[in-house]
């Protein structure tokens, strides 16, 4: 059963930044973008990179170990590994349906909340 946990405070990032937050054990990913929180799985689908020390692009995060890109708004595969050979073709088929895990946000006075 999931609930609301606080994970950060309100002013711990600006607009277009993200960082990597500990929560029971788990890394979660906190980003802004466009003034609205989002929270995610901190770690890469592909060999777990730290996702918050990739790229963040609007909603969009990039890996910055091999470049695959999740899009934060639902967790949907933007890009699966970068490069387009043959094998990267075949991963991407293969891994294609993989989903990053985002949960709710919401703020209640100077706290951010994530339901998980
Ligand atoms: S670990 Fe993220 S793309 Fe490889």
């Amino acid at each position: 059963m999931s609930s609301f946990i606080s994970i950060a405070k309100v002013g711990e990032l600006t607009d277009g930044t993200m960082k990597e937050v500990k929560v029971q054990g788990h890394e979660f990913l906190l980003a802004m973008a466009g003034g609205k929180y989002y929270v995610a799985d901190g770690r890469c689908l592909h060999m777990g990179g730290r996702l918050a020390q990739g790229k963040l692009e609007g909603t969009v995060v990039t890996c910055p170990l091999h470049g695959s890109q999740f899009d934060l708004k639902d967790g949907h595969v933007s890009r699966w590994l970068r490069g387009s050979g043959v094998l990267s073709a075949t991963i991407k088929v293969l891994k294609g349906s993989k989903q990053l895990g985002v949960y709710k946000v919401k703020v209640e006075g100077d706290s951010i909340l994530a339901e998980i």
